[in-house]
């Protein structure tokens, strides 16, 4: 049995071999902002307010420094191993092809965590913009309507039932996502890319005008003292901050599900996951900069902390409106690559005998996967529509940076164990890159709050009970000739 649990995909065979189902419609442009389309959203015109007010003040610079490092650390790492494994699962395949079966059930499992959960959660933070902005018109809808009926117990503790009935915006955001998914990858890339180049602009117009506005006294003192408590202020906060708005940086790693739709997925695959991250570092630090020195952090504890730095100041004013559209269109697009990325990574799983073959069925028209399509907008409709964003987000970093530690670790393995694979792109200094990237991506998990790791376990069980029951029985590898084994 260990044998099997610890099987290995061969590499080239799994990259090129087999059918084409999906469409090859993706260039360099599409991809990198397929990477920006998912990575720009809740964290960046969410979180940052909560990272910034309750943990690292003005050193949420520092935060997103340290977070932005995990990040480019592991999509260095992601781009040797997509220039290798050009084939859609992501981080689910590679781990396929390092660490054995078990380990990529494993990883594929948490990439629901990552991915499934990031829709939901970003459709939470879609409608507290969406509410916000009706309000600003005297438009308000019930609060039973648009509250999660299950939140956090007092004192950060636990679940507890609000009353509410359900988040009805974030529903129907998760629905019309999916029916855009499920139509076709050409029409997510073209309204993924026009979104893209909006929330850019907005984000810039924000950082170059709220610049006008800074006050450099608010960034002082730049760690404000710890106040007894871990992750409460002084450096200890900063890298609770890190841990929070590291969500912010997720969605690089969704390029490298789109492989079997790319042109020229050895090139361009690994360029986007790199580019796409490089560009939004930028404007994040920016971001983090401009927004904590406009206001007093201490103020930025609200659900729409940019437009709030914008409201601060009456010449700023007009910008509110264009501001809260933005974020609003930033994180449809941040759905919109999730849900392509789950999909693909359902259909990868199904065609591995991991999940069944109905995963895997592509839609005879549209060319999508379109039962794993269907999946991922009834799973996000249950998250979005139930739970609140902070046990979400929360829950989609530790699954994330589970799978970073596994990316990073795999390069290694493969440059020991298949040093002759031809690679277009290479780790620079790969045992000091994707060491620091495995550890600081640790270290990032040992910071979130136990009641995430007491989750992720209960998720990790339940992954495995569904392994045992269906996928070890049906692997396809195990059920191979020999040479789908790596030698
Ligand atoms: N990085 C994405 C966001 O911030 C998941 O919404």
């Amino acid at each position: 049995m260990s044998a099997g649990l610890f099987a290995v995909k061969a590499i080239c065979a799994a990259a090129e071999a087999g059918e084409q189902p999906l469409i090859r419609a993706l260039s360099l442009p599409s991809l990198t902002a397929f990477g920006i389309g998912s990575i720009i959203g809740t964290g960046i015109f969410v979180l940052t307010g909560t990272a910034a007010a309750n943990h690292a003040g003005p050193a949420l610079v520092i935060s997103f420094l340290l977070a932005g490092c995990a990040g480019a650390f592991a999509a260095l790492s992601y781009a040797e191993l997509a220039s290798m494994i050009p084939i859609a699962g992501s981080a689910y395949s590679y781990a396929y092809a390092t660490l054995g079966e078990l380990a990529a059930w494993f990883i594929g499992w948490n990439l629901v965590l990552e991915y499934t959960f990031s829709v939901g959660t970003v459709a939470v933070g879609w409608s507290a913009y969406v509410v916000s902005l009706l309000a600003q018109f005297g438009i308000h809808l019930p609060e039973a309507l648009i509250e999660p009926p299950i939140d956090r117990g007092p004192g950060d503790v636990g679940l507890i039932v609000t009353g509410a009935v359900l988040n009805l915006p974030a529903v129907l955001i998760v629905a019309v996502v999916a029916c855009i998914c499920y139509i076709g990858i050409r029409q997510s890339a073209a309204i993924n890319f026009a979104f893209v180049v909006l929330k850019i602009a907005v984000v810039l117009g924000f950082v170059l005008l709220g610049a006008g506005f800074v006050d450099p006294a608010n960034w002082h003192p730049l760690v404000p003292a710890n106040t007894g408590h871990f992750g409460h202020f002084g450096w200890s906060g900063v890298i609770a901050a890190a841990a929070i708005i590291f969500f912010a940086f997720i969605g690089f790693d969704t390029v490298s599900t789109c492989a079997q739709e790319a042109r020229n997925p050895r090139r361009d695959v690994p360029l986007g996951i790199v580019s796409s991250l490089a560009i939004c570092s930028v404007l994040y630090v920016a971001t983090a900069l401009v927004l904590t020195g406009m206001v007093p952090y201490a103020d930025l504890d609200v659900a729409a902390p940019v437009a709030l730095a914008i409201d601060r100041h009456a010449e700023l004013r007009w910008l509110g409106l264009p501001v809260k559209l933005g974020a609003i269109v930033a994180m449809i697009s941040v759905m919109l690559v999730m849900t392509v990325g789950q999909a693909r990574i359902f259909m990868a799983m199904a065609a591995d005998g991991l999940l069944p073959s109905w995963f895997a069925s592509v839609h005879p028209r549209f060319r999508t996967p379109a039962h794993s399509t269907v999946v991922t907008w009834v799973g996000a409709t249950l998250i979005g529509g139930l739970l609140p964003v902070r046990i979400l987000g929360e829950l989609v970093s530790i699954g994330t940076l589970c799978a970073f530690v596994t990316v990073c670790v795999g390069v290694l393995i493969l440059r020991r164990l298949r040093p002759e694979l031809p690679r277009r792109f290479r780790v620079p200094a790969p045992y000091f890159t994707c060491v620091s990237g495995a550890l600081i991506c640790s270290g990032l998990m040992a910071a979130l709050p136990r009641d995430t790791w007491w989750r992720l376990i209960i998720w990790t069980a339940i992954g495995l009970a569904i392994y045992a029951l269906y996928g070890y029985r049906n692997s396809r590898l195990r059920r191979a000739p020999a040479p789908l084994l790596l030698a």
